[in-house]
């Protein structure tokens, strides 16, 4: 007889962004016409073309492949040292941040990245989540057995969660009791929120003190247009101490459907075996990504090099200030109609207080049958997320212009 891995079946839901596609769809087959006119700004999924320098990159290194001389077959897995090298100089080194070429490991998302990370990981630690958050920090824990049953609320035994509201800026400060494993993620997915240097602070402090392993988000860190807010847990000293840092290509580049991030395990970060012993977690890491993955295309990986060119720089900076443009279009019409709006600001995601009296699903519901726009409820990513909902900035201009309309038209 074969066995299930029986955590699976603790998950609550349906995966968030899945469950929201049933829902249009559902809500697309009822209205056809209704349908058409549908809006897009649940799920961050970007929408502009992939940056020129990106595509001559990977046309050149297509070219290539078509030769024998030119043609690339397993590369390694932790990612070409070219792309390594790139990475660890012009994110790190360049901002007087120390971490070597080797200290880089590429792959194929920061999403898979921040579920396979677990497998390096012991099964007893206290794990901290937030609250709200992306469900993935929460639901590759279950998956993986770390934790209990989920309660009514959705909660599940053995997690600490880190209530985050407008009272703390969306901000979790260390809890008084012990965790081992914390996720952080700066600029925050789902509320827009970004910790200073002071807040990341006592966080690497916390965790330099109990031995603590800080999982650090940093997906968004190319939104940050506020010099004082640090890009990196490694701004903090000491994070190399305790910290693992998972970058992306997809939210600067446009990578999303090209697929290439990094995680960054410090050779100085140590975690302790059950006899107490303190081991590096560069070595299994490597251990782990040699044995379970094949790398990412020659292809994808010259094209995430031409985002460190200079021209393939400006392209990013025009992709931001698009997205950010959006983000202003969309903070200004939630604020008209009388919402308190957070985020968007160092952050491609507006975090908007749903209109009295209504649930987060409910602000879903109607956003779509009248304005048919599709947000992300809050409750979707935490119950402290209930009375909120999400609106990506990731669209066309055209599309956030017309979504401020429809939000403004409606008689809330
Ligand atoms: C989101 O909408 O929260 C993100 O697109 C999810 C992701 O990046 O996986």
């Amino acid at each position: 007889m074969a066995y299930l891995n029986d955590h699976y079946l603790k998950l609550k839901a349906g995966y968030l962004f899945p469950e929201i596609g049933r829902r249009v769809k559902a809500f697309g087959d009822a209205n056809p016409d209704a349908a058409k006119r549908i809006i897009r700004c649940g799920i961050g999924d970007v929408t502009e073309p992939l940056p020129e320098a990106v595509r001559t990159a990977m046309h050149r290194a297509i070219d290539e492949m078509g030769t024998r001389e030119g043609f690339h077959g397993y590369g390694p897995e932790q990612g070409y040292e070219w792309l390594r090298h790139a990475i660890a100089e012009h994110d790190f080194r360049a901002r007087g941040l120390e971490v070597a070429d080797d200290e880089v490991f590429v792959s194929d998302g920061s999403k898979c990245d921040c579920g396979n990370i677990l497998d390096i990981l012991g099964g007893d630690n206290r794990i901290a989540i937030t609250d709200p958050v992306y469900p993935v920090y929460v639901d590759t824990n279950v998956m993986a057995g770390h934790t209990g049953d989920a309660d009514a609320s959705g909660a599940y035994g053995g997690i600490t969660y880190l209530r985050c509201s407008a009272e703390n800026g969306f901000v979790a400060a260390p809890p008084a009791e012990v965790v081992d494993v914390i996720y952080l993620c700066f600029p925050n997915n789902p509320t827009g929120a970004v910790a200073t240097r002071e807040q990341l602070t006592a966080w690497v402090e916390y965790a330099l003190r109990h031995r603590s392993l800080i999982l650090f988000d940093a997906a968004y860190e190319a939104y940050i247009s506020d010099p004082s807010l640090p890009r990196s847990i490694y701004e903090i000293p000491g994070a190399r101490e305790v910290a693992i840092e998972f970058r992306s290509f997809s939210k600067n580049g446009g990578f999303t459907g090209t697929r290439c991030a990094c995680i960054v395990v410090p050779k100085t970060l140590l975690a302790s075996t059950r006899s107490g012993e303190q081991l590096p977690l560069h070595p299994l890491w490597a251990r782990r990504h040699t044995t379970k993955f094949n790398g990412v295309s020659y292809p994808v990986q010259r094209g995430a090099e031409a985002l460190y060119t200079p021209e393939g720089k400006a392209q990013v900076a025009a992709l931001i200030a698009h997205y950010m443009g959006n983000a202003a279009i969309l903070r200004d019409a939630a604020t008209a109609i009388g919402l308190r709006v957070y985020g968007g600001v160092n952050a491609p995601y507006i975090w908007c207080s749903t209109p009295a009296g209504l649930t987060s699903w409910e602000m879903f519901d109607r956003m779509l049958g009248e304005a048919n726009v599709v947000i992300t409820p809050g409750s979707g990513f935490g119950s402290a997320g209930e009375g909120y909902f999400r609106i990506s900035a990731f669209n066309s201009r055209a599309n956030a212009e017309e979504v401020a309309r429809r939000i403004k038209a409606i008689a809330w």
